[in-house]
């Protein structure tokens, strides 16, 4: 089995590898992440620092995360902090902006709280950071603009939840579908606020002549996700490493494609860097289209080969009744506009990428923490 910082940096130098053109756009610029202590910023953010690593000193790009870290300052986080292109500010992006906050070039707004366990307890929190948070990192990127000193690109993280639902003839989805969505049920409070946001960026974007782009990714899976974090691998993940049997809390038939971490930041960065203003771009992959109860299967065998996991798949019935309450049946992205205007070509497989994954959950404690 490969170790984990094996797993990690192969990942690093594949994003980087996939991203000279865009991170030589970043070089020697300032660059804000929000959310950057989650578990897509465990990707993009170190594999900034990695570029920064193997590139000059003076074309170094200057990170700044903002975060509240509502569940705590990540050890991988705590490890970089001492590094001079990265400054941490612990931050609450529902709150009006710093007073010293710096001239960023390049905006990434990736806080909000995404597992469905999380945003249904916390949804209030949810909405602000998608609404109210975005709404002031808009008004910056005008001001900005104001004072001849433009943001470049601006990525706000929306998602594929925006299509809720669709209709079969609308699968796989391409950007243009407008979606099939609850304002009011138990997940309305994240679907419907990343839809007022896209409209506040779409508006934005045209009204001032902003750069601002966005990134609908379908559901990414691997390092940086938090095996506590009630997503759906590393629930099997957790129920492999305790050595008992993986338990659906349904009849498992529900189809979803499966991005690779590594595969989904290369493309967030290509929106950021070459994305059209104002328009969404689907992030995933178009295939497999696989249901949770075969993605079950898969993941025993593989922990099987790897791990001499002896325990199997079996079903059982959720006894929170809001569990599955508008979860889609299907979900699977049409990738063409990225693959067109993005050059984006993801091509790490399901089974490497769960390979992957499971090294990285391996004896991990940072995967609890993470
Ligand atoms: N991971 C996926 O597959 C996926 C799918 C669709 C959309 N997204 C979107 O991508 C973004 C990042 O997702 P993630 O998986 O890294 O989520 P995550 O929950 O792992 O991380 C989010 C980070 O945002 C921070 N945060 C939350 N509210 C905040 C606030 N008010 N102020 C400052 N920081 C705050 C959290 O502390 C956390 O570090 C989110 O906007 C999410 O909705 C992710």
């Amino acid at each position: 089995m490969q170790s984990i910082q094996n797993v990690v940096y192969e990942d690093l130098e594949y994003i980087c590898n996939n991203l000279k053109e865009e991170f030589a756009c970043l070089a020697g610029k300032r660059l804000l992440i929000t959310g950057g202590a989650g578990f897509l910023g465990y990707y993009l953010v170190q594999s900034v620092l990695y570029w920064n690593k193997i590139t000059d000193e003076a074309n170094s790009i200057k990170l700044t995360i903002y975060d509240n870290y509502i569940r705590g300052v990540p050890n991988w986080l705590i490890r970089l902090k001492d590094n001079n292109n990265l400054t941490l500010v612990k931050h609450d992006i529902t709150n009006p902006l710093p007073q010293d906050i710096e001239d960023f070039y390049y905006i990434i707004h990736a806080a909000s709280i995404a597992s469905p366990t999380y945003y249904r307890k916390y949804p209030i929190e949810t909405m602000d950071a998608n609404v109210n948070g975005l709404r002031s990192l808009l008004e910056y990127c005008r001001v900005q603009k104001e004072k001849n000193k433009p943001v470049k690109g601006f990525l706000f993280y929306s998602t594929s939840e925006i299509y809720g639902d669709p209709f079969p003839e609308n699968i796989p989805t391409p950007e243009t579908y407008r979606g099939n969505v609850s304002c009011t049920g138990p997940r309305a409070c994240y679907d419907e606020s990343k839809r007022y946001g896209e409209t506040l960026c779409v508006n934005f974007a045209q009204h001032y002549s902003l750069p601002i782009k966005v990134a609908r990714p379908f559901n990414n899976y691997g390092p940086g996700l938090k095996i506590t974090d009630k997503r759906v691998i590393p629930d099997f993940a957790r129920d492999i490493f305790a050595g008992r049997d993986i338990v659906l809390l349904s009849d498992g038939s529900p189809t979803r494609t499966f991005c690779y971490i590594a595969d989904a930041i290369v493309g967030y960065y290509k929106v950021l860097v070459k994305g059209r203003d104002g328009e969404a771009y689907n992030i995933g992959v178009e295939k497999p289209e696989i249901s949770i109860a075969d993605l079950a299967e898969k993941v025993v065998k593989i922990a099987h080969h790897l791990l001499d996991y002896k325990g199997k798949v079996i079903l059982k019935i959720s006894a929170d009744k809001d569990y599955l309450v508008d979860n889609p049946n299907r979900r699977c992205p049409v990738i063409d506009k990225a693959r067109t205007d993005l050059d984006y070509n993801p091509s790490i497989s399901l089974d490497e990428g769960l390979k992957r994954a499971l090294t990285w959950y391996h004896n991990n404690s940072e995967a609890e923490e993470a």
